[in-house]
């Protein structure tokens, strides 16, 4: 990680470490701002002050800090906390303060030591650029200069929006690495193919548009019953092994972004390890390459410092938004967000500052809303549109969704898809609760589904909703006597429900053509169960007995249209053979 390149009048002045507690030191005789870059220690950790009480300056290591003693130096690097945003961030590997782990890996084995930096785009590489803009042309914060063909991605290069522009004196084409000017403005500012800029800091936009277009992720429970906007926010809390790692990566392959930036925070050892090694094998769907060809991957293991977790979803949005004003839809995935809590708890613990609930900091709920406000579908200052969706797992101790980290996480988002462990043990995947689930977007993206679904969509959607609710009702009189004592009608609501679940809820992330399903097919799907459930109603009225409603056999063959990929075929014959049934028994 590289630091801001504005110094400060505090650069270079030194003070003393006069106590350690974990992650937490405390300095004296330094001057410093808040957020300031610090070097600790005789073996220069980096670390940020979060706190000033006088004379007595608090600051958060992002290294290990055992071994150092009071007395030894620390100065100030006048800088704040940066990442480093140009070529190279994509198929990158980073642990939370931007250093890349190949690097990392291959300088200490696999012990990461202190006080290695590592910047976070490489030096060496030269990467063609190829100008957009030519001499005498006007450029502003923001305004796109030139390209490189990173991966299938094209990295567009822009002037930093913090950078007044000016009009170009001259721009190159050719070979370049990212520190290397390949523009100056007549001014005689230089600008490389590289920016930095403070991870705290949200990156400049326009204006904020509303979120009217759904980012389609392919999963039916979410985009057919609780959708997410693009440049929406999204929770998924769950218990252990209920299925969040599963959807996250489900939505990182398949939802419409273009980039993708996904945070690992592990909890064991372990957790973190199957990440680094399951996602760089993942394939992106839309090409056949590996996934990371558009994927900048954050990677917390358990084993490194909780600050540097701390910083690590800072490092994610920022580099999320970075890409978000090329003009691309970036989808971040954060897992879990309950890991980066904990990492706050630990600190504020050792800043022995009034504890909340359960001892999470009093400020937990604003970092979550701080965090989460910076997703968003945005006009970018340079005139190009794009957009940030954030979507958090959530990890509440047993489960329980009181927890403060869900609760607050709950105040913020506007979806929430709730794992259910009974679900998981049922193997009913994805597990997600379709009664505790909710979307707040469904009413801004109405338009967008009438448009492009279908101007029927909202109204099955809503009919779906509506049996799964009465299912739930009518399961409690089940359970007491029976369905066979329902009334008629209700045991054909009770099948319909079980056809909703299990046909169009029911997705298997693992097999080829179920894993993705387009919203023509869930339109169509959706479709098929309602015209049982019309038809079903139908001969009811007309007398027909509720066994030989549920006799009919061509219901039993809509699940296999999951399975097949031209399924249009297959699903009108059997619709076809379905009406004859009815008919059939209608006229006996
Ligand atoms: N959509 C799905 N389709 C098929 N199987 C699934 C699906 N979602 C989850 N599973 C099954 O559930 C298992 C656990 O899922 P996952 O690892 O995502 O849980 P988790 O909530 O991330 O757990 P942890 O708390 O350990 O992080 C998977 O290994 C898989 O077998
Ligand atoms: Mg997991």
């Amino acid at each position: 990680m590289e630091v801001k390149d504005v110094t400060s009048k505090n650069a270079g002045t030194g003070g003393v470490l006069q106590r350690i507690a974990g992650p937490v030191v405390t300095a004296v005789g330094l001057d410093a701002h808040m957020y300031d870059v610090v070097k600790v220690g005789n073996e220069e950790l980096m670390g940020e002050v979060i706190k000033i009480q006088g004379d007595h300056i608090i600051i958060q290591v992002y290294e290990d800090t055992s071994g150092i003693r009071p007395g030894e130096p620390v100065s100030n690097t006048g800088l704040s906390l940066a990442v480093e945003l140009g070529p190279g961030l994509l198929k990158s590997i980073y642990d939370g303060i931007q250093r890349p782990l190949s690097v990392l890996v291959d300088k200490m084995g696999n012990f990461i030591e202190r006080g290695v930096s590592a910047p976070g785009l490489d030096r060496e590489i030269k990467w063609d650029f190829k100008p957009t803009v030519k001499a005498g042309d006007e450029v502003g914060p923001g305004s796109i200069i030139g390209e490189v063909q990173e991966t299938n991605i094209l990295h567009r290069v822009m002037v930093p929006p913090n950078i007044r522009g000016g009009v170009v004196k001259s721009i190159k084409e050719g070979s370049f690495t990212v520190d290397e000017v390949v523009c100056t403005l007549e001014d005689g500012t230089e600008l490389t193919m590289m920016q930095r800029w403070p991870v705290r800091t949200p990156r400049p936009v326009a204006e904020k548009l509303n979120p009217d277009i759904p980012l389609i992720t392919g999963q039916r429970i979410l985009d057919g019953l609780f959708p997410i906007a693009k440049g929406g926010t999204a929770a998924i809390p769950g218990p252990f092994g209920s299925g969040k790692t599963v959807t996250q990566q489900q939505l990182a392959k398949w939802s419409d972004a273009e980039i993708v930036v996904y945070i690992g925070c592990g909890e064991r050892g372990n957790e973190m390890t199957e990440v680094l090694i399951e996602f760089p094998h993942l394939q992106d769907p839309k090409t056949g390459k590996p996934l990371m060809e558009r994927t900048t991957l954050i990677a917390n293991t358990s084993n490194m410092p909780v600050a540097a977790r701390e910083a690590s979803v800072y490092t994610g949005i920022t580099i999320a938004e970075y890409f978000r004003d090329m003009g691309y839809d970036v989808s971040l995935m954060a897992d879990s967000t309950s890991r980066w809590a904990e990492a706050m708890r630990e600190i504020s613990s050792r800043l022995e500052e009034m504890p909340g609930e359960e001892g999470y900091p009093a400020y937990l709920a604003a970092r979550l809303s701080e965090f989460y406000e910076r997703a968003g579908r945005v006009r970018n200052i340079n005139g190009t549109y794009g957009s940030v969706s954030v979507i958090g797992a959530v990890s509440p101790p047993g489960g329980d969704f009181s927890e403060p980290v869900t609760q607050n996480t709950l105040r913020i988002v506007k979806v929430f898809w709730a794992l259910d462990a009974k679900l998981s043990q049922r193997r009913h995947f994805p597990a997600i609760n379709w009664l505790n689930s909710y979307s707040l977007y469904l009413d801004s993206l109405t338009g967008w589904y009438d448009e492009n679904v279908s101007p029927e969509w909202n109204k099955i959607r809503a009919w779906a909703m509506e049996v799964l609710q009465e299912e739930a009702e009518l399961q409690e009189v089940v359970q007491l006597v029976g369905s066979d004592a329902l009334p008629e009608e209700q045991q054909v609501t009770i099948e319909v429900a079980r056809m909703i679940r299990e046909i169009f809820l029911q997705q298997n992330a693992y097999d080829d053509v179920d894993t993705f399903c387009d919203m023509t097919k869930q339109y169509d799907m959706m479709k098929a169960i309602r015209k049982y459930s019309d038809l079903a109603y139908a001969a009811q009225a007309a007398g027909v007995l509720p066994q030989q409603v549920m006799a009919i056999r061509a219901k039993n063959e809509l699940p296999q249209i999951k399975f097949i990929k031209d399924y249009k075929p297959v699903l009108a014959e059997i619709l076809g053979r379905m009406d004859e049934e009815f008919n059939a028994l209608r006229a006996a």
